[in-house]
């Protein structure tokens, strides 16, 4: 299986944020996850569709969204006229979860399904046909810089079998404290694409770490 990196931009310089940008393409990852939280699903506020359309043209690389709104329905059409490629929600959110993924096709977007660590992950299931991927959270969302809650490797595990045995094309994303070792943990688990903030553009090197996450 081959593995993708996607750099979440929350643990980017934001005084430069299109410099970061690139410094993560030349580095060669495969996606730029940008983290949109409302102060209300989560305590913390980031950014919106003005700051992701304002660093769309810096890279041809995939946007990959994630909403950590409470209602993310209000949000998609800005998202994906922003440039969003894939646009994520959380499946704890108040809006209509089939209905606002719908939204998301409707708009030739691919759509994500994001799961906080203590939400049972058979939640997921009825959605899987309507995703291109799975949002395992392996932190609480909300903040970069979290250690990987452990617990959360059995869900994985669990959605892997389950997207295999009913021949599934969804994919699935880990997000939260995604380093060398738990990149390792994640990728033997089934997951295939790995998002990490602080691993990454805390690194002295760039490019080495995002290989480390590959497992090269
Ligand atoms: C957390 C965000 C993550 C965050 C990951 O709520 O969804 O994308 O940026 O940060 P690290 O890799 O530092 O744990
Ligand atoms: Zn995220």
């Amino acid at each position: 299986m081959n593995t993708l990196v996607s750099a979440s931009v929350l643990a980017a310089d934001f005084s430069r944020l299109g410099e970061e940008v690139k410094r993560a393409e030349q580095a060669g990852v495969d996606m730029i996850h940008l983290d949109v939280m409302d102060g209300n699903f989560v305590s913390n506020l980031s950014f919106g569709a003005p700051v992701i359309s304002s660093i769309r043209s810096i890279t041809d690389l995939e946007f990959d969204t994630h909403l950590m709104v409470r209602t993310p329905h209000t949000l998609i059409e800005p998202i994906a006229q922003a440039g969003a490629d894939i646009i994520t929600i959380h499946i704890e959110s108040e809006s209509n979860i089939k209905d606002t993924l719908q939204m998301i096709k409707d708009l030739g977007k691919g759509a994500g399904l994001s799961i906080k660590p203590n939400t049972p992950i058979e939640d997921v299931y009825p959605y899987l046909d309507m995703l291109r991927l799975v949002l395992v959270m392996t932190v609480e969302p909300g903040y970069g810089g979290q250690a990987f809650i452990t617990e959360t490797v059995d869900k994985i595990a669990s959605l892997n079998k389950y997207i295999k045995k009913n021949n599934l094309d969804t994919q699935i994303e880990v997000d939260g404290g995604i380093n060398a070792d738990t990149a390792k943990i994640c990728r033997d688990s089934g997951a295939e694409i790995l998002v990490a903030g602080t691993y990454l553009f805390a690194a002295d090197d760039f490019a080495r770490n995002v290989n480390a996450l590959r497992g090269e």
